[in-house]
């Protein structure tokens, strides 16, 4: 049997070459306020892998993505085993394009922060009186570029992202910006507005997207996960103040009343984690999960 070793290895996922496709493997790992944790929560990676699954048939007739099969059947023999079912995709392989796309519903976090100092989220300017995690009148797309390692991604106009593309594909610049803001707000839209239904708020979320051989926008990466987004639980929203963390919430109070945690939570925390990582799942997709 031929061994595979990831290609990469990022905070939470492995991504192994496999040619003309790629696998990425959702972890267990979690991390927050920066740091990836010492423990393992059970299934996440699976349910994660899951989610993406859902979200890139919700919406795969909008925008095309890169998903191939979460059937480890479908990838090579080492793959077929305990470790990988479940938790593994199988993409094609896309020529990424170095623009983060985040689209933001609700102001909170850095935004809030920006917000509060002088009236824009990122250049773009909001109307007055907003309180902290109100809605948006309108989706705001804020793209940003990914920093070296280490350190935290930076934020940039829409005119900026034109010129990025404009250098790397001279005359298609102003062309992929235009559908990069345009694929990302529909796809916000769509799946924001579907989440909703079902007792959870997208706050924000991001999407990366590559080209495919044709030159045709794909989308890539996990699509609307806790891990790329904000989940909050619509029960119990109040603008006026931060909100819960749909997922990461348990976790974040347990770190912080701990502040000499040394990165490891307690099997209760864990426990309690990955329960909500299973609800998200099941109240978004209405179904079980079977893992
Ligand atoms: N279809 C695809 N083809 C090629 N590369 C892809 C595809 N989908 C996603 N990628 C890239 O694979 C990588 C996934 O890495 P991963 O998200 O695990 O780590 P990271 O982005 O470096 O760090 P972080 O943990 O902060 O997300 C990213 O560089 C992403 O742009
Ligand atoms: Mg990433």
């Amino acid at each position: 049997m031929q061994e595979f070793k990831p290609v990469k290895e990022g905070k939470v996922r492995e991504i192994y070459d496999q040619g003309e496709s790629l696998i990425m493997v959702a972890t267990d790992r979690i991390s927050a306020f920066d740091h990836i944790l010492k423990n393992q929560i059970t299934k996440k990676g699976a349910i994660l892998t899951q989610m993406s699954r859902f979200w890139f048939d919700f919406t795969g007739d909008v925008v095309p993505n890169h998903m191939l099969s979460v059937d480890v059947k479908d990838m090579p023999v080492f793959f077929q085993n305990e470790r990988f079912q479940g938790r593994s995709m199988l993409c094609r392989k896309l020529e990424m394009l170095p623009i983060e796309c985040i689209v933001r519903g609700y102001i909170t976090g850095s935004g809030w922060a920006s917000y509060q100092e002088n009236g824009t989220v990122c250049g773009i300017r909001l109307p007055e009186g907003l309180a902290e995690s109100d809605r948006l009148p309108e989706p705001i797309y804020t793209p940003s570029t990914k920093a070296e390692i280490g350190l935290h991604d930076e934020n940039i106009s829409y005119e900026r992202s034109v010129e990025i593309l404009e250098g790397i594909y001279p005359g298609k610049g102003a062309g992929y910006a235009e559908q990069l803001r345009d694929k990302t707000i529909a796809l916000y839209k769509k799946c924001a507005e579907y989440a909703l239904t079902k007792g959870i708020i997208i706050a924000d979320t991001k999407f990366e997207f590559g080209l495919d051989e044709q030159g045709n926008i794909v989308l890539g990466d996990e699509m609307l996960t806790p891990d790329s987004s904000r989940f909050w639980p619509l029960s119990g929203y109040e603008p006026g103040k931060g909100q819960p963390s749909f997922d990461k919430q348990f976790v974040r109070d347990w770190l912080k009343a701990n502040p000499d945690n040394e990165l490891l939570l307690p099997d209760e925390v864990v426990a309690k984690t990955a329960d909500k990582y299973q609800e998200a799942y099941e109240l978004l997709t209405g179904q079980p999960f079977a893992g």
